[in-house]
């Protein structure tokens, strides 16, 4: 992490509450916070479905590097990912070599309960049938958790303790 340029990346599934949390987060560090999926948006001026739909996974995969590397020079900012963000490209690296990556772990179950509630804007998993998401969960975060769990700090995102959370980052940080 670059010494006094302090960047908080907020890390996890789809579904695991990284907005609320980095949000939460922010304004007890006092910082300003950014949701990368919604500066794609306003970058493409296009949903996220419609870029997916429109453009393919690929394009979105090279706007969402770009921006992610575009906020590099943030200061006192926390920054919500995309749920595929640490999975792509060297993006997990870069997080880790410009901020302080905090994962939001849940487990498929977990997700499946709150994903089954609110699909209807998240491409990947619009389409399913509702007895095929907790199959599909499983299998994405089973490749994707080996991104996951080289943040530095892993809390447990259900019932997030947002206070041990500030703790934690506050003592990362030294500040
Ligand atoms: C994605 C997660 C989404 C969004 C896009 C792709 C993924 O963000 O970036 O639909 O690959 O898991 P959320 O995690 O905020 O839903």
């Amino acid at each position: 992490m670059i010494a006094g340029n302090h960047i908080v990346y907020i890390i996890g599934f789809m579904g695991s509450g990284k907005s609320t949390a980095g949000r939460k987060l922010a304004s007890l560090l006092g910082w300003s916070f950014i949701d990368l999926d919604k500066r794609i948006e306003e970058h493409t001026s296009k949903t996220i479905p419609e870029i997916f739909s429109q453009k393919g996974e690929d394009y979105f995969r090279s706007i969402e590097a770009q921006l992610l590397r575009d906020l590099m020079t943030c200061t006192n900012t926390v920054i919500s990912t995309g749920g595929g963000t640490p999975c792509h490209g060297d993006n997990m690296d870069f997080m880790n070599e410009h901020g302080l990556t905090v994962y939001l772990k849940l487990t498929p179950a977990e997700l499946n309960s709150r994903l089954s509630q609110s699909n209807g804007e998240r491409p990947l998993i619009k389409d399913l049938e509702k007895g095929n998401l907790l199959s599909f969960i499983e299998e994405k975060l089973a490749v994707r958790k080996k991104y996951y769990e080289r943040s530095d700090i892993i809390v447990e995102g259900i019932n997030l303790n947002i206070s041990l959370l500030f703790s934690l980052v506050k003592s990362r940080l030294d500040i």
